[in-house]
């Protein structure tokens, strides 16, 4: 190499490197903006069953066979079920991470301890059956599987096992979906359509139908809205539930530690999947108490009339949850 070669060659190099360190220096710091504290989630965090110990225990096939229920939902039960037909193709895993342990990944961790309890949504106290059949009538847009059949019995023998480390009343950090704070405006469908290109088209489609894999019995990347969609009955329809779980799980293969959207870029997406289509779902007979309503429950009735049912479902939240909060919560029925 000649010496001139060399010295271009050199400088290349310090370029490189310095773009390099900045590159990182901005990531670092962007990172760190968007990441709890790691000693935090450490100290109370969930410890997870090992699937390992399955073997040791009474009704480990039963808690296997609940467990490839939750990740192979639509194989047994969905449109092409090889059991029954009852489901949307959804599996209980594409919003349960993990089968239900991720971290902040709409995980099972109070299920076990939770159940039965009185929920305002029924009016009623709930079985962890009800809520199974719920995510079957709502999420997966399905029916109902028969309350006392084996399918019953093994999701509710995973759910126990796999919640068997918490104590009764704690709520472990990273439990559920995290909730967000509110933005001060409403959030934005126009804005969220951009995010949505940008970050999530290339999985779940075009126009949100997502990608069935190769056989056709369950999605690859499973669909966002339309026909074969959670209905506006399921909870993921509300911005808040949908928010936070996006947030800190997609795009797909992200999680706490490494946020790519930031909040208001959750709250917009979220906006814009549910202002697109979803199967329809009475809902009249949910939430019988009005004043327990949550703040971003789509669709009425309302206990009052100040806020249009477009400001309860994209906000802005803050003066809705102010409201309720200073409702007496008397039971109406
Ligand atoms: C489209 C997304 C989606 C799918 C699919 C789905 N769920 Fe859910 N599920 C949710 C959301 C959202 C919640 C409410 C979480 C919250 O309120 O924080 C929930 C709640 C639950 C709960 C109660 C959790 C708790 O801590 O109280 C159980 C149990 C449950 N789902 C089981 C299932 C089962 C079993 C399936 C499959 C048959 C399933 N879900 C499929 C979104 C989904
Ligand atoms: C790299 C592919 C990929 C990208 C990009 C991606 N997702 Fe997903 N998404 C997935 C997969 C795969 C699942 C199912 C996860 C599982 O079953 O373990 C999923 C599940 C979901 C679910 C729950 C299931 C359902 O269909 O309702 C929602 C909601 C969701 N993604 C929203 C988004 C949003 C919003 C974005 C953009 C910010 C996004 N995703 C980007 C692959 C992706």
């Amino acid at each position: 190499m000649t010496t001139r070669n060399t010295n271009i060659a050199v400088a290349a190099t310090i370029i490189v490197a310095i773009g390099v360190g900045v590159y990182f220096l901005n990531n670092k710091a962007h990172i760190h903006a968007n990441t709890r504290p790691a000693a935090k989630i450490a100290a109370h965090h969930w410890i997870v069953p090992d699937t390992g110990e399955l073997t040791n225990i009474d009704n480990a096939k039963l808690i296997k066979y609940g467990r490839s229920l939750i990740v192979n939902t639509s194989y047994y039960l969905g449109p092409k079920g090889v059991l029954s037909i009852k489901s949307n193709g959804l599996n209980c895993q594409n919003c349960h991470l993990d089968a239900g342990t991720k971290l902040f990944g709409n995980n099972f961790s109070t299920v076990a301890t939770g159940y039965p309890r009185f929920k305002e949504r029924s009016g009623a106290v709930e079985t962890i059956v009800k809520k199974v059949e719920d995510c079957f009538e709502r999420s997966l847009n399905g029916k109902q599987i028969d309350s006392t059949g084996r399918e019953m019995k093994a999701f509710i023998a995973y759910l126990k096992w796999v919640g068997k480390n918490v104590k009764k009343g704690s709520k472990p950090e990273g439990s559920g979906i995290e909730e967000l704070p509110f933005l001060s405006r409403a959030a934005d469908t126009v804005k969220g359509r951009v995010v949505y290109i940008s970050k999530c088209k290339s999985c779940h489609g075009k126009h949100g139908e997502g990608l069935l894999n190769a056989a056709g019995r369950a999605y690859t990347y499973p669909p966002l809205w339309g026909d074969h969609s959670y209905n506006i009955g399921a909870s993921i329809y509300r911005l808040s539930k949908f928010a936070g779980y996006v947030k800190n799980n997609m795009p797909f293969g992200t999680d706490y530690r490494n946020i790519k959207l930031t909040n208001e870029e959750a709250w917009d997406v979220a906006a814009f999947v549910n202002s697109q289509y979803h199967p329809f779902k009475n809902t009249s007979a949910d939430w019988p108490n009005l004043v327990t309503k949550p703040y971003d429950q789509p669709y009425g009735p309302y206990a009052e009339r100040l806020f249009t049912s477009a400001q309860h479902k994209y906000g802005p939240y803050a003066p809705i949850k102010k409201y309720y909060a200073a409702l007496p919560k008397k039971r109406s029925n």
